[in-house]
């Protein structure tokens, strides 16, 4: 089932296509009672959503939820109460150009998935705006991790998410041992989400910059997770790293995952990497934070500190080198569509709802 998800008591089950009439997600394993306060759940939403910024598509959704089952009205107008039944939402697509995509119906994008998935569904699939394998199917994901992110905070856990960098331009990292919830929620408060504004100005420009290139750039999201209990998780394949990856990987054009110090670990002896432990009071914590709080696969009470890798966005406008995979010919591609000059700032809640969902999981 290669659009839904299973983690212990969490279900989640994602549908739809770019131009079709919709898209959307039935969320299972909500906990009856957790509350969803509807102006934070679409504020997270609004992070994601496409032609608010320079830096992305200039398509315009509104791209609001439409909660059809699994919540009741909560007291007020702007909450909701789970039912802990299945919660299903559905996003209308509005702003669609399918005339854009016309020629894709042979010609493959480079780096997109049009090849792969016309061989995949023999050539059935909804080619428009990438089909099923449009990024816009995020929404439903962010929105199913902006109930999780309310799940988790009610059970004192936050988690947020920053772009570590672009284009080799890098924003300040969290600190591993101090991260906290108001760094969350500076990144969130910015148009480029990251912590040092003046490497968020740097980042801006080179993304404008590619974009006057006919050209993207990829880059790196980190996210954090505070207040998670210590001892959740299995090792082998049920660890933390599993769950989170098998979600995350989930996010269209995520190629790398690393977790605390990740691939640098390879370049550190154990007197560096081993994180000290010691009494806080009564509360064991570590000194220094490199294993990104999970040894073994199971939370050690310290932050969990991610990483996700993304690559350039595939669509680019200069004139690309490719195959018509239906008359067998080489072809040359120019694409006129709306497309993000770098995925990378939009997918910065994307990688908090997949960090969300995972943790959630966990505890529901
Ligand atoms: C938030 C977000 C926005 C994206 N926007 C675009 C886009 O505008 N154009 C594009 O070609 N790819 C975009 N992508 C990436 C593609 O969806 C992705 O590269 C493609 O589906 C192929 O999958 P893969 O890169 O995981 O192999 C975006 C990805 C994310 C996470």
């Amino acid at each position: 089932m290669p659009s839904t998800w299973n983690n212990r008591n969490l279900h989640l089950s994602i549908f739809g296509e770019s131009h079709g009439g919709g898209i959307g997600v039935v969320l299972d394993g909500i906990p009856g009672g957790t509350k969803i306060h509807l102006p934070t759940l679409r504020a997270f939403m609004e992070r994601r959503a496409p032609g608010r910024t320079s830096t992305s598509t200039k398509r315009k959704e509104a791209d609001l939820p439409e909660i059809l089952s699994g919540a009741l009205p909560g007291g007020d107008e702007d909450t909701l109460i789970a039912c802990g039944t299945p919660i299903a939402a559905v996003i209308r697509n509005t702003d669609t150009h399918s005339k854009d995509y016309s020629q894709m119906a042979a010609l493959a994008r480079p780096g997109h998935g049009d090849y792969t998935g016309h061989l995949r569904y023999n050539g059935f699939n909804d080619v428009r705006g990438g089909g099923h394998f449009s990024a816009r199917l995020t929404a439903p994901l962010v929105f199913a991790g902006g109930i999780c992110k309310q799940y988790l905070s009610q059970r004192g856990v936050e988690v947020g998410a920053h772009v570590l960098s672009i284009g080799g331009i890098g924003d300040k990292p969290f600190d591993p041992v101090r991260v906290c919830a108001a760094d969350f929620e500076a990144a969130a408060a910015r148009q480029m989400p990251v912590l040092d504004q003046a490497a968020g100005q740097r980042i801006a420009e080179a993304v404008e910059q590619a974009r006057l290139n006919q050209d993207s750039l990829g880059g790196v999201v980190e996210a954090a997770a505070v207040g998670m209990p210590a001892g959740i998780g299995d090792p082998m394949f049920g660890g933390i790293e599993n769950v989170v990856s098998s979600i995350a990987f989930g996010i269209p054009a995520v190629k790398g995952l690393s977790f605390g110090e990740g691939f640098g670990f390879g370049e550190m002896s154990g007197s560096l990497a081993n994180d000290p432990f010691y009494m806080d009071g009564g509360e064991v914590k570590t000194e220094t934070n490199h294993a990104g709080g999970i040894l073994g696969g199971i939370t050690s009470g310290m932050p969990i500190v991610i990483q996700a890798a993304f690559k350039p966005t595939p669509s680019i406008s200069r004139p690309q080198k490719t195959i018509d995979y239906i008359n067998k010919t080489d072809a040359i591609l120019e694409i006129k569509g709306r497309h993000d000059p770098c995925v990378v700032p939009r997918a910065v809640p994307c990688v908090e709802a997949a960090l969300a969902i995972a943790l959630a999981s966990f505890l529901a």
